[in-house]
């Protein structure tokens, strides 16, 4: 959906004269920020306020359904009012440049825009998914990779980006995982953390950092069934245990802007509900940022029957601390007539835009509302060499090696000859990932272009099968129904004559990512069938699948002798595949969520609880199972090979602590293989008896850490309060006495284990 930008014309001797009238005295730099807000707030009207809470999206994106009433002209008309304190999607410093200087020159206050846009993992040189970012345990490379998003975007005008979405998730059902962390609070608050600084850097003093966004606030990630914009239901325990923890390590890391979610939660949707917004985030965790509403969330409290008109739907939304309406156009359509009714206190307003005018003087959008248009920087920084090499090590550090039996891998440099098959294999686009509005079709570096740079083996390359029938464009609803098996015997052939055989498979890009809940979790279209072919002509086979989600793969799994999880690992994808396959980087990866055997053991998560009947103590049904499946997943939360191995051992940890005193955990681990390589050792508690039941295995700690062949390291964890106690159902915070199992290993199915107590 594209609408000309059109550019306004000369703008009213009258709107000039009254906007050289004004007091301009919060333009002085000098002055403490909250006095700027206090000066510029006594200029403003009420209409003027609540402009500041509009956010339009621009003309050329749509990542909702279509507005109604939004014309491109009304639009224009509420820029130059100064009735829009927000605009989404637009990019490129020439469009920003536009609408900025309408904001800045033909309205009264010359307020600029802050201008958003969902930079997800990167802008135009993408990073890999969230979902893989996070496989990597490295929230060192984390931070860069927004640091990179962060850099692209504010080149090409961008003040603030939807992101990062923190939303824990259990269920690979929901197309959304692929934006966040996983399935494990402590992980994603560390990921929360590293992306949030990544984004925003220190503070806002260069050009090349921008605000972030925490969001979805809350509980969108438990959407019944995995069926995206779904009923959330979920007890206490969990929202303040597993939901909210990321939230306020956001918070608490500086994010400035918070996104509230289209699900309810108790019966209140998530934009009108205090409860969440006030007494939590800006209550409880004192958060001095805005909160944007979700696209249109403010006018589908309608639907959900939570407001009867648009009206009571702007007035709860308000009421209830959303303090810019994203796209719903009712906060400007309603809010003035219900503050002269008296139904909106205006103090609520004032407080919304002081907000919203905080977050935008902290950028320095009014000491140069034009700091992120400069064009010679939008050509110098997009796409620049450094930020290849960035998203290539982000991509390299992303994958994870889930088998590898026969030593298949490391591939040998020479004298082989390969097979390569698949049609993702030879894909520029998919490999790209969901959300990645700001990047260029195609222009991935597919895995058979990575592997071509590989010269001395003869490489083949058979598509095999097609993936998506019909078109594959990010607004569309793809088709995965393909049954076309006529690629197959070319494939097979291909195959027959190969020493090893490389098959990419998968999910498209545009498979995950909002919308794109599946209730099948197995290779879509005919691809198992066309593994299956290849393997009965040559078993040599690495697997090295693409998606966005975990999938169900209990074939594969115990056929194929060689497995990478290759996500969709963006811009540098293929030569990041291809240096793992050829051994030039040795992969660390761990998986962020729990892969299940099948679909109907989903949610499927490793911190769980032990029920009354974990095992089978009288040899009968009547204990915590399935009659079809075992209960553990195919490969479980924390999992991940390398092409070295490691040995744990001389776990050490005192008998007993007195409350408060930090716990000292330490380990040694040997790299035992034959390669330099690095580990994620992570640390897993269960607090055995509580005053509620506490998982069976909950990470508290992981260090990555680089060994070289035969090196050994000792490791040593500090357990605080903060690891150790747990929120109840009021969600205090309590740490209680009692033993503690601590367990430490290279997944969360392979721990060494000891014990201690808090006396
Ligand atoms: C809806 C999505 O839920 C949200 O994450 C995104 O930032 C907005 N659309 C804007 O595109």
């Amino acid at each position: 959906m594209k609408t000309k930008l059109m550019i306004p014309g000369i703008f009213s001797l009258l709107t000039l004269t009254s906007m050289n009238a004004q007091n301009k005295a919060h333009l002085d730099k000098t002055k403490p920020i909250e006095t700027r807000i206090d000066l510029l707030m006594h200029e403003m009207t009420l209409e003027e306020k609540i402009g500041q809470m509009n956010q339009y999206n621009g003309f050329w994106d749509v990542t909702g359904p279509a507005p109604t009433g939004g014309s491109a002209e009304l639009k224009y008309e509420h820029l130059r009012k100064g009735y829009v304190g927000s605009m989404l999607s637009v990019r490129g410093v020439k469009n920003v440049r536009a609408v900025q200087k309408i904001a800045v020159e033909e309205t009264r206050l010359g307020i600029p825009l802050i201008i958003g846009f969902d930079v997800i993992h990167g802008y135009k040189t993408l990073s890999p998914i969230p979902l893989a970012e996070a496989a990597s345990w490295d929230m060192d490379a984390i931070k860069k990779s927004a640091a990179v998003a962060a850099d692209e975007a504010s080149a090409s005008g961008i003040a603030w980006t939807f992101g990062p979405m923190v939303d824990i998730s259990r269920d690979a059902r929901w197309g959304r995982v692929m934006e966040g962390a996983g399935e494990d609070p402590y992980l994603g608050s560390k990921v929360a953390e590293a992306r949030v600084k990544g984004f925003q850097g220190d503070n806002f003093a260069g050009n090349n950092h921008i605000a972030a966004c925490a969001k979805h606030f809350a509980a969108y990630g438990f959407a019944e069934a995995g069926r995206d914009y779904n009923t959330v239901d979920i007890s206490n325990s969990t929202l303040y245990n597993i939901v909210l923890p990321p939230f306020e390590a956001a918070k608490n890391a500086g994010v400035r802007t918070f996104m509230n979610s289209f699900n309810i939660l108790n019966g209140v949707p998530a934009t009108g509900n205090v409860f969440l917004q006030r007494d939590i985030l800006k209550g409880k965790w004192q958060f001095d940022g805005f909160v944007v509403s979700d696209w249109a969330s403010v006018k589908e409290m309608v639907s959900h029957g939570y407001a009867k008109d648009g009206a009571e739907a702007a007035m709860k939304a308000v009421i209830a601390g959303s303090d810019m309406d994203m796209e719903a156009h009712l906060y400007v359509e309603e809010l003035a007539k219900l503050v002269k009714e008296g139904r909106v206190d205006e103090k609520l307003i004032d407080d919304a835009v002081r907000r919203i005018l905080r977050v935008k003087f902290e950028l320095g959008l009014f000491d140069d509302p034009y700091k992120f248009c400069d064009e010679k920087r939008e050509k110098e920084v997009i796409g620049s060499k450094a930020n290849h090499d960035a998203v290539l090590d982000m991509a390299m550090k992303s994958i994870v090696l889930l088998k590898n039996e026969k030593q298949l891998l490391p591939l040998k440099k020479a004298g082989q000859k390969i097979a390569l098959i698949g049609a993702l294999a030879n894909d520029k686009n998919s490999p790209l990932g969901s959300w990645r509005l700001g990047s260029d079709d195609n222009t991935a570096v597919s895995v058979l272009e990575g592997m071509q740079e590989y010269k001395g083996n003869v490489l083949t390359y058979e598509k095999g099968t097609d993936l998506t029938v019909g078109k594959t464009a990010f607004i569309d609803e793809l088709k995965f129904n393909n049954t076309d098996t006529s690629g197959f015997e070319a494939a097979v052939k291909a195959a027959k004559t190969a020493d090893v055989v490389v098959m990419v498979l998968g999910e498209h890009g545009f498979q995950s990512g909002e919308g794109r809940s599946r209730t099948n979790l197995d290779l879509p279209g005919n691809q198992q069938a066309l593994l299956e072919a290849v393997y009965q002509a040559n078993p040599n086979i690495v697997l090295v699948l693409n998606n966005g989600r975990p999938l169900t793969i209990p074939w594969a799994a115990e056929h194929i002798p060689a497995i990478v999880e290759a996500w969709h690992l963006g811009t540098e994808t293929g030569n990041a595949v291809a240096k793992v396959l050829y051994g030039d980087y040795n992969p660390s990866g761990k998986l962020p969520m729990s892969f299940p055997r099948n679909v109907g053991q989903v949610p499927i998560y490793y911190n769980n609880y032990n029920t009354g009947r974990p095992v089978d103590s009288d040899n009968n049904v009547f204990w915590s199972h399935y009659s079809d499946v075992e209960k553990t997943p195919q490969y479980a939360f924390g999992f991940g090979l390398s092409y070295t191995t490691f040995a744990y051992k001389d776990l050490q940890v005192a008998k007993s602590y007195a409350k408060g005193e930090p716990v000292k955990v330490s380990i040694t681990v040997t790299n035992t293989g034959d390669y330099d390589g690095k580990e994620v050792v992570q640390l897993y508690i269960h607090d055995l008896a509580a005053s509620l039941a506490r998982p069976v295995k909950e990470l508290k700690s992981f260090e990555l850490t680089s060994l070289k062949k035969g090196e050994s390291g000792s490791i040593t964890f500090t357990l605080t309060d903060k690891e150790l106690g747990f929120y109840d159902n009021d969600g205090k915070f309590i740490v209680e006495p009692g033993v503690f199992k601590v367990m430490v290993g290279g997944s969360s199915d392979k721990t060494i284990d000891s014990a201690f107590e808090i006396k």
